[in-house]
């Protein structure tokens, strides 16, 4: 257990390695009761570092050392210092070999960083600092070896034992082992290390590169999982396939290998060659899996494959760099998604957690930087700010390059990086070489904090027909950060004239440009934009397709907002336009009488989306979906849960009162029977007709009550299925919901993935999640303490998205929350802290709410041996906003 206070670690205090490790030597002997880990270093003096006399310092944590040799000779006691988490050895030459022999005990590993056991196979995570858990080494991302790696273990029971790279000797041993040598020719930072030991099935498929190149393709499972591999591996090739046409990458091993893992903390995890992933991120059949998840699993498998090149081959220097990889690779996968499906609906589905989680983040007590300037624990910088806001930046650097410049611009960081351990700064460096761009005051965005505002006023001089569009920018103060510079911000703009059409940008007398869609690129804190040849006062269409990450404000009235939801060219736009017609309504009703009226016009817009069959299908089931509790709680000053989550409701309720028979015949347009078909047009369907059902529900319409009872009787596969359960579970015929609750339950208990859709649906549903289920679901069979996925699908929903009963006004949801955080403090610090998440924020609730969280937060500080994750998240929330 820890003993002194968490420290601070400043980007500023960033030292060059005193040493470097060319090659290391792994040889891992598995047992049931623990394991030893032999490694081999050759180490050297790293010159560039101009410390000659530094003495050699290894990380380590929870380690027996066994042995330490320096070129073959035992070190004595008086030779080295082995305190806490750090092995220093003061003298040592300029190049010598290390031997450590360490021992560790995997299977009592319930923080699942470094190596652990999980369903009876052995598996690592490294990143960040895992590696540390394994052996002594320098654990940090800017010292690169080449890994050779031998595994011995129980041929019997680890049949299957992998590493990453090659693998190049087999053999069987004495007492019926065996062990498997694996080498990865490419030098890589150790927190991309992996080894997996386990019974598991092999499936296999091929992939030719475009030069030619053949490549193994192997995933590995649980037996019973053989029959979930199909999709990621197809994903797979997909995403090797796009990464070689729109970024000229190819992969570079001759294997590549997908392992499944039920215990992870995170999704999923991009070990050179040896991709792991948390078994709810890559497995899926249509039985088991909805839509939503066999997207998800699309672009993680993306995700991690990207990382080849953007995070293995070319990594990050230093922790505070993160985002060089995870920002970029965001962008990358996210542009992937878009590129397989609705390339609309992906960037509302990118705004919508932007907006709604990432600005909340970026306005609290946790606001960081994309590249942050300090943090106690890395582990809880693994972000929203770091990943989504990080590949906003990435956006739009290449919304102000352009496809072609931003391309030679990639091909460049590349090229001149490969094999190197580099920086955010030396990412926009090759940007602005291959491009020719002075991307100077762009860096800010890698600097400073929180969201940006933009205010915007309008004009119109009938007489020189000229508009002008007015904008300040303002970036609000966080946490260590006060009176920010202006940032370099594309702002995309349309102008729309009286009949909806969009009208040329002119930006001076003399254009006579036909452009009607324009990037403005802020600069200042006050900028005005003139348009001329304008013949009438045009409606703006504003910082379309979401070009930057920040708030517009503009005094939009409920007709204009109707007009751009039924006549932007911009898709993102349109879909907004709605989105803001319906927070104005529903918080115009926030605290009003319960007979306030609905706006009409509100109604008319959904009885048009409901009824049209010519837009995109998987728009309109977007813009049927009322802006979440969590968005318009981001949007409230003072937020009252309890009373956003009643306008809400009502609002909800009153369209589907009044368009009930419109929703009926879109559930009977759209719902399909018959077998599973994964393509957009199917999956809108299957949105809209489980949306339909989903209102018809809320309302408890008896006609809706017999189709979901239906649907979920005969439907052939989990979106279906899932959907018509989560339509009942959210209505008020409980006898019905514990029903097919049960029902549910008794068909798929052998399912861990398909239990964790049973368990949330429970606790997100504020109809059916009150406290006492959520805690009865705790004690359930199913549940287990250990396995994050239950512990997120339990508690981390009820949190984040039951937010009616979570905010009780006893306090209850609170007190409950804090207890279980304390609790699994002890086992998984770093599940715990991102269960804090949803107290942070109690300076921004009504007074009501405030208190109640506070204490809680103070509940958890007041634990003894609060681990430094949690540590870190308590006391920055509970500091005085500097
Ligand atoms: N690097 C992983 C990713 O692709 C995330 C991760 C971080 C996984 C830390 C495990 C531990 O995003
Ligand atoms: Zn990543």
């Amino acid at each position: 257990m820890r003993t002194s206070q968490p420290t601070t670690i400043y980007l500023s205090e960033y030292q060059v390695p005193a040493f470097l490790v060319d090659h290391v030597d792994l040889r891992f002997e598995l047992f049931e009761d623990g394991a030893r880990v032999h490694s081999v270093l050759d180490i050297r003096r790293n010159t560039e570092a101009g410390r000659d006399q530094a003495a050699l310092e290894l990380d380590g944590d929870s380690l027996t050392l066994e042995r330490l040799q320096l070129d073959g000779r035992t070190l004595g006691e008086d030779e080295y210092d082995n305190q806490g988490e750090r092995l220093v050895i003061a003298r040592v030459p300029d190049q010598f070999q290390l031997t450590v022999v360490t021992w560790i005990e995997p299977q009592n590993n319930t923080r699942l960083e470094g190596l652990y056991k999980s369903s009876g196979m052995f598996c690592t995570q490294c990143e960040a600092e895992g590696f540390r858990c394994i052996t002594y080494y320098p654990d940090r991302p800017d010292v690169m070896a080449r890994f050779r790696t031998r595994v011995e273990a129980d041929k019997h029971h680890y049949p299957v034992l992998l590493s990453n790279g090659n693998d190049v000797e087999r053999g069987d041993l004495a007492d019926g082992r065996h062990f498997v040598t694996w080498e990865d020719p490419f030098p890589k930072p150790c927190y991309l290390f992996a080894l997996v030991a386990g019974d598991l099935t092999e499936k296999r498929d091929h992939y030719t590169t475009q030069s030619g190149r053949g490549i193994d393709l192997r995933m590995y499972v649980e037996p019973r999982n053989a029959d979930k591999c199909d999709h990621a591996m197809d994903s797979l090739k997909r995403a090797m396939r796009w990464d070689e046409e729109v970024y000229g990458r190819e992969y570079d091993l001759d294997i590549f290998m997908i392992v499944a893992v039920d215990d992870f903390n995170m999704g999923a995890m991009e070990n050179k060659g040896l991709n792991i992933f948390n078994s709810s991120c890559v497995l899926a059949s249509p039985d088991t899996a909805t839509d939503v998840a066999f997207e998800r699993i699309e672009s993680i498998v993306a995700h991690e494959y990207f990382h080849n090149w953007s995070g293995n081959r070319v990594t990050c220097r230093d922790w505070f760099q993160l985002s060089l990889k995870e920002g970029f690779t965001v962008f990358r996968d996210s542009e992937f998604s878009s590129d397989m499906g609705s390339a609309t609906v992906k960037r509302i589905e990118d705004a919508t957690l932007l907006r709604t989680a990432q600005f909340a983040e970026d306005a609290g007590p946790m606001a960081h930087p994309v590249r942050p300037a300090s943090y106690m624990e890395i582990s809880n910088f693994y972000t929203l700010t770091i990943y989504e806001k990080g590949s906003e930046v990435v956006r739009m650097i290449r919304t102000l390059l352009g496809p072609e410049l931003f391309r030679k611009g990639s091909d460049l960081y590349f090229e001149r990086h490969d094999g190197q351990a580099v920086t955010t700064d030396d990412f926009v460096q090759a940007m602005e070489d291959a491009s020719g761009r002075d991307l100077g005051q762009f860096r800010l965005w890698y600097e400073q904090a929180g969201t940006p505002e933009l205010t915007v006023r309008d004009d119109y001089d009938a007489g020189r027909q000229v508009y002008s569009l007015t904008i300040e920018q303002r970036i609000p103060d966080t946490p260590g950060q006060r009176n920010k510079k202006p940032q370099h911000i594309p702002f995309g703009i349309g102008l729309l004239d009286s009949n909806g059409k969009d009208l040329s940008l002119r930006l001076s007398a003399g254009d006579h440009s036909h452009l009607t869609e324009r990037v403005l690129e802020l600069t200042g804190e006050l900028q005005t934009f003139e348009f001329h040849g304008l013949a009438e006062r045009p409606v703006p269409s504003l910082l379309r397709g979401f070009s930057a990450p920040v708030r517009v404000f503009y005094p939009w009235t409920r007709d204009q907002l109707m007009f751009l939801m039924s006549h932007d060219s911009d898709g993102f736009n349109r879909w907004d336009a709605g989105q803001r017609l319906a927070v104005d309504v529903i918080s115009s009703l926030v605290g009003a009488p319960a007979e306030a009226e609905v706006e009409p016009r509100l109604l008319t817009a959904y009885r048009h989306l409901v009824s049209d069959t010519e837009l995109d299908q998987a728009l309109v089931a977007k813009m049927l979906q009322l802006p979440s509790e969590a968005y318009l709680i981001e949007l409230t000053a003072e937020a009252d849960v309890q009373a956003i989550h009643a306008a809400r409701n009502r609002v909800l309720q009153e369209v589907a009162d009044t368009l009930r028979d419109e929703l009926v015949a879109c559930y009977h347009r759209n719902h399909q029977s018959g077998d599973y078909t994964y393509n957009s047009s199917a999956i809108a369907r299957r949105a809209l007709a489980n949306t339909a059902l989903a209102w018809l529900l809320h309302i408890n319409d008896e006609e809706g009550r017999e189709l979901a009872l239906r649907q979920f009787k005969d439907a052939s596969h989990m979106t279906d299925q899932a959907g018509a359960l989560r339509a009942l579970v959210n209505s008020d015929f409980e006898a019905d919901r514990d029903r097919v609750l049960a029902d549910f339950f008794r068909q798929w208990r052998e399912d861990p993935q398909v239990v964790e859709q049973w368990f949330s649906v429970q606790t997100a549903s504020p109809r059916c999640g009150d406290l006492e289920r959520v805690r009865a679901l705790l004690e359930h069979e199913a549940f287990d303490w250990k396995n994050p996925n239950k512990v997120r699908a339990v508690i981390g929903a009820f949190a984040g998205q039951n937010l009616a009963r979570f905010h009780a006004p006893d306090g209850s949801g609170y007190r409950f929350l804090a207890q279980q955080i304390c609790r699994l403090d002890d086992s998984n610090p770093q599940i715990a802290a991102r269960l804090v998440s949803p107290l942070t924020r109690w300076r921004k609730f009504a007074p009501q709410y405030r208190d109640g969280m506070k204490a809680a937060l103070e509940t958890v500080r007041d634990k003894a041996g609060l681990s430094r994750d949690v540590y870190e998240v308590v006391h920055k929330s509970l500091a005085e906003p500097a």
